[in-house]
């Protein structure tokens, strides 16, 4: 279904086209001169304008050099007399689509129109392959472990469903929007379009108007007429991330599109058909938000037809060194450099670290450390875990180091000896500085130097090091 805007005096030839075209299913708005089409061209955002070039006031050419000036890529139809194809020509030289002729053969008509959806089709076509390259090129899932094996095995199970609904469910990080896209584009739709919402980032108004669309008149700023996401969507797959963020009322109307297949757009009375797949994602826990009243039970049991939840990256064994890699090549290429791998230190960092924010986290960390890495490894100083700093956390240190109890014990005496040496070493003999590295007061430290027989003043200290 197009939406289409006539703009013609005669009464009698925009009754004609209204019928014609409704009758093919299209939505059609008739306006009796160019000033009244201008003034609702922005309300209706039509997808085919078809215009009469002799018009009262305003002139079609102008008409048309407006649209043009707007840079607004409306294909536009010339309806003509006979005895005046020479200015269609012209309005076609002005970039205006076609012509037709009056008197005119209705199918010539209906040809013509099917003609531009069907070019329209194929930009959107262009364009949709165009981000299908990059999708393949940067947004790969990597990872053999065996928990990312039955995640694999599901998606090519659901991409071959192309109307079940999905739900995934994981913790932040873990993959959602990467396995929601792999099952859209691995589906029978995807060369459709992929239209993904996060429902946590508007508030709920304007979530609805996003999902719903609306006509002029809605609300207060509905100036002009607005598709629904939904719709964008036809044929093809919807993505609503962080559903369980989705205010009660609207879970409800989401609902009811998912049963009914259809909707109306806000202050709309026409019924809109989509067939479109909801895929759902959300790291909340459903049951206990079903509990707190803050999901509706009936969404649930509708949602929860085939469900996947992603692994967290720490139960991934294995996962974490081949996605480093990756991530290492993807900002390797990003950065323009040549780093080769990871130093040991990092790598042990890399599998023993528990990863709260899971791939999300590894990735960004290994995007700081490629950027400011010199050498042609990354090193330990680079790589910084936000949210973990390493130094401070002792289970951490000694786990990670290469500090390993030997299996006849060994003395913490020696080893409260060695840190205070090694506090005096990195303060270069300065006993305050080396006091609060070890977080005990001076007069403490001095106790402990003079326990321990560590005498170096910091002239000594100038010469040790
Ligand atoms: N298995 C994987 N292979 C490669 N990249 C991955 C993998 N899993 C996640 N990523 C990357 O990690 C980042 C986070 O993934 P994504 O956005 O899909 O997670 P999410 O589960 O939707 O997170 P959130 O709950 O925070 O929205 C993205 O950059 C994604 O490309
Ligand atoms: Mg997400």
């Amino acid at each position: 279904m197009a939406s289409i805007l006539i703009v013609d005096d005669d009464v009698g030839i925009r009754t004609l086209l209204k019928d014609s075209l409704e009758s093919d299913g299209h939505e059609v708005f008739g306006f009796i001169s160019a000033e009244e089409g201008l003034e609702h061209l922005n309300r209706y955002d039509p997808d085919l304008i078809l215009l009469d070039l002799n018009l009262p006031g305003i002139q079609g050419f102008d008409f048309l050099q407006k649209i043009n000036a707007e840079k607004r890529s409306i294909p536009v139809v010339i309806i003509t007399s006979n005895n005046d194809v020479g200015s269609a020509v012209k309005a076609m030289k002005l970039g205006a689509y076609d012509y037709i002729c009056k008197p005119f053969i209705l199918d010539e008509l209906s040809v013509i129109v099917q003609k531009v959806i069907d070019s329209k089709v194929k930009d959107e076509h262009i364009a949709f392959l165009r981000r299908r390259t990059q999708y393949s090129d940067t947004e790969r899932i990597v990872g053999d472990s065996a928990p990312m094996q039955e995640v694999y095995k599901f998606i090519e199970h659901v991409a071959n469903t192309s109307k079940t609904t999905v739900l995934i469910r994981g913790e932040t990080g873990t993959g959602k929007e990467l396995v929601a896209k792999a099952i859209h584009y691995q589906s029978d739709r995807a060369n459709k379009p992929f239209i993904d919402i996060n429902c946590s980032a508007f508030n709920e108004n304007l979530l609805e108007a996003e999902l719903f669309g609306y006509e002029p008149g809605a609300f207060t700023d509905a100036k002009r007429r607005k598709k629904g996401l939904l719709e964008l969507a036809h044929q093809g797959t919807f993505f609503l991330d962080e559903i369980g963020d989705m205010a009660v009322g609207l879970q409800a109307k989401i609902l009811k599109v998912i049963e009914k297949q259809s909707f109306r757009r806000l202050g709309g009375t026409q019924e809109i058909r989509v067939d479109t797949r909801i895929i759902s994602a959300t790291s909340r826990n459903l049951e206990e938000c079903i509990k707190k009243k803050t999901f509706r039970e009936d969404l649930y049991y509708r949602l929860n037809v085939a469900v996947v939840t992603l692994p967290p990256l720490r139960e991934r064994n294995g996962d974490v060194l081949a996605l480093a890699d990756y991530f290492l090549t993807v900002y390797n290429h990003e950065f323009k450099k040549n780093i080769q791998g990871f130093s040991d230190d990092v790598k042990s960092l890399l599998t023993k670290y528990t990863w709260p924010g899971n791939v999300r986290e590894l990735r960004n960390a290994i995007e700081k450390a490629v950027l400011f890495e010199t050498s042609d490894k990354i090193t330990i100083n680079n790589f910084k875990i936000a949210g973990l700093d390493s130094s401070k956390n002792i289970n951490f240190l000694i786990s990670s180091s290469n500090f390993n109890l030997p299996l006849d014990g060994i003395s913490l005496r020696e080893i409260e000896k060695a840190l205070i040496e090694n506090a005096l070493i990195s303060t270069r003999g300065n006993q305050s500085k080396a006091a609060k590295l070890l977080k005990i007061s001076r007069e403490t430290f001095k106790y402990r130097m003079r326990k321990y027989g560590i005498n170096y003043g910091q002239n000594q200290m100038k010469l040790f090091v």
